[in-house]
């Protein structure tokens, strides 16, 4: 398949599922209007997209007015124009990482939570400055049966492109979600860079357009995928359907033993349909490709 281009379009692949973006109109910094929430859907749909999770900011501090009922509610008003356009739309949540954010996730709240599907739980951070407890908070979510996905780790700043930092939080059973404009170098070199590293070192799990605005679609159609990234990305691309349609059985591109495939092939359990977890330190894990890395502590 073609054999002498060095590189491919990435709207060529089949980019069905998008697990991250700001499209709900009026609730974050993203979409500020149904008519241009609208138009975006149109416009992906287009390009292949049949599925989307809407992931609003949930963070009191910017957005005071967003909790999992008020996102729920905005989400049931627009939910019939959304779905006219093609792309099927569910909502959720990109929950920033504070320091009482524990308290939004208890045994009792799960339920009404705002995960994407399969008890996954999109969080973030800021660009500026990592949060103190993202080790504490990851844990905290495995406890409870959930499974966290770090939103864009490769837009940290205070994180080296040797990834230390970011394999201490993958320990942690924690999953990665990147966003596919940072391989454009659309957030800059050092966020193209760091990509590429995680993408090589079978890292991340799923891949969102983190779309704020139309004009960011443009950018989608101009990137392109080099060669040698477009296996990851097509299972990156195949892990985002799965997990649209309750499949995901866990791990990255190239996460071959990730426990997580365990957990989620049990079935029982909570509401999620994972079986509830408890920590233990992993059996130390022999694996065969040395690129692969290995979680310290494991949802089992
Ligand atoms: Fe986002």
């Amino acid at each position: 398949m073609w054999p002498f281009r060095t590189s491919i379009r990435f709207v060529e692949m089949d980019f069905r599922t998008d697990v991250h973006s700001h499209v709900l109109p009026g609730v974050d910094d993203g979409f500020k209007s149904i008519d241009r929430s609208v138009e975006a859907q149109e416009l992906l749909r287009g390009l292949g997209l049949e599925h989307q999770f809407l992931t609003p900011h949930i963070y009191p501090d910017l957005y005071p007015g967003n909790s999992p009922e008020s996102v729920r509610a905005v989400f049931s008003k627009y939910r019939e124009r959304l779905g006219a356009t093609g792309v099927e739309s569910r909502v959720a949540g990109e929950h920033m990482v504070y320091g009482d954010i524990d308290r939004e996730f208890t045994e009792d709240s799960i339920s009404r939570s705002l995960q994407l599907n399969q008890g996954y739980v999109l969080v973030e951070m800021s660009y500026a400055y990592e949060s103190q407890n993202i080790r504490d908070f990851v844990f905290h979510l495995c406890n409870l049966g959930l499974h966290p996905v770090l939103a864009h780790p490769e837009r940290y700043n205070y994180y080296s492109t040797g990834l230390v930092e970011l394999k201490s939080i993958a320990d942690i059973d924690t999953v990665f979600q990147l966003n596919i404009l940072s391989l454009g170098g659309f957030y800059g070199t050092m966020a193209k860079l760091k990509a590429e590293r995680i993408l090589e070192q079978g890292l991340y799990s799923f891949l969102g357009t983190d779309l704020h605005s139309v004009s960011q679609i443009a950018q989608l159609k101009s990137m392109k995928i080099r060669k040698k990234h477009v296996p990851a990305i097509e299972k990156l691309l195949e892990n985002n359907d799965l997990l649209w349609s309750g499949s995901f059985k866990g791990g990255g591109s190239d996460y071959v033993n990730h426990p997580l495939k365990e957990t989620a092939a049990s079935g029982s359990g909570t509401d999620s349909g994972l079986s509830k977890p408890q920590f233990r330190r992993s059996e130390p894990l022999f694996l065969p490709v040395s690129s692969v890395h290995t979680p310290l502590l494991s949802c089992l």
